[in-house]
């Protein structure tokens, strides 16, 4: 190995002693490691498991070498203890449209993690995301904690992760809406793993913009977790989280419960909530809490806690 790589594996190894001891305490199987900890290797380094993900953060000034990319590889696995086999090395670069949900043409192979005992199906290959988004693992315990006897409505569902926690912790009834195909087949394999009785549970694949207006249903806990850009084929207009927020909070508050809580995030950097929103509900930016140890990048993505005003009054 480069000798320049001895301080990233010294690195690594010292996060995977500590992280991995604490993840496995809390019945943890998926976790980060590396966050771009040392800016001379900028790359985010995920246990799955036996497996380990490599993200190469892409910058345009700087392009990484191929035995560059090998050396990361031999780093992970001499500080975690894995063969190469179990590395799966992914570039991750400013996206456009939907380029983020679309097929890298690796099929990978499925596998489960646990996360807080729960079993989840992930794949570390056949796109750019695993099908369980590490960052949200504390707002996903928080809706299992929050969930008992409420109707939940899951928006963005991708692999209906948030409905799985919601299911276990008790939720009556849930709607999980999401515009893919293949993600709401993902979501339908994880609530079987789950034992979730997908007739108090359902599966909607549609467009949210769309749903939202057309539902005359009530909720008392709502998770809307966007992309911050899409386009899909499959729909009319695109959506821009900083363009369509105020629209899509507004019509989400009118499905939920007057005690109700929605819980909204995002990943876009430069997004700014709208005042009409904060003067309108009663809001509390929760993102200290919701982001885990384990991301050193505290603005991996943002969350808050979103009620009408009259409930904090009774
Ligand atoms: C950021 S991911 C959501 C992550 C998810 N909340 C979680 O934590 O697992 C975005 C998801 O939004 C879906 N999507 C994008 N545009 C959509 C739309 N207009 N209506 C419904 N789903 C959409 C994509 O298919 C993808 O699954």
């Amino acid at each position: 190995m480069n000798e320049r790589f001895i301080a990233f594996t010294n690195r690594l190894n010292k996060n995977f002693k500590h992280f991995s001891k604490l993840m496995r305490k809390q019945n943890i199987d998926a976790y980060r490691i590396y966050d771009k900890d040392i800016p001379e290797f900028p790359f985010a380094v995920d246990i799955y498991g036996d497996s380990r993900v490599i993200y190469e953060y892409h910058t345009p000034h700087k392009n990484i070498a191929d035995e560059e990319r090998q050396n990361a590889v031999l780093s992970v696995c001499m500080a975690t203890d894995c063969t190469q086999d179990k590395v799966h090395y992914k570039v991750r670069q400013k996206q456009k449209g939907d380029e983020q949900y679309q097929k890298t043409g690796i099929l990978g192979e499925d596998l489960i993690v646990s996360e807080n005992g729960i079993p989840f199906w992930v794949n570390l290959d056949k796109y750019l995301d695993t099908g369980l988004f590490l960052d949200h693992r504390n707002t996903r315990l928080r809706i299992k904690n929050e969930a008992m006897g409420k109707r939940f409505l899951n928006l963005f569902a991708y692999t209906g992760s948030f409905t799985v926690y919601a299911a276990k912790g008790g939720a009556i009834y849930s709607e999980t809406v999401d515009l893919s195909n293949a993600y709401c087949e993902w979501a339908k394999r994880n609530f079987k793993l789950n034992n979730i009785n997908t007739k108090q549970h359902i599966i909607i694949r549609e467009n949210v913009l769309e749903y939202i207006q057309q539902t005359q249903k009530q909720f008392d806990l709502i998770v809307i977790d966007p992309p911050s850009f899409s386009n899909s084929k499959k729909m009319t207009n695109s959506f821009d989280i900083q363009r369509d927020h105020v629209l899509l909070i507004k019509q989400a508050m009118k499905l939920l419960s007057p005690n109700g809580v929605l819980y909204f995030s995002n990943n876009l950097r430069t997004f700014k909530l709208a005042n009409e929103i904060s003067e309108k509900y009663n809001i509390k930016d929760i993102s200290a809490q919701s982001v885990p140890i384990d991301f050193r990048n505290k603005k991996i993505h943002r969350c808050w806690q979103i009620k009408h005003f009259q409930a904090a009054l009774k």
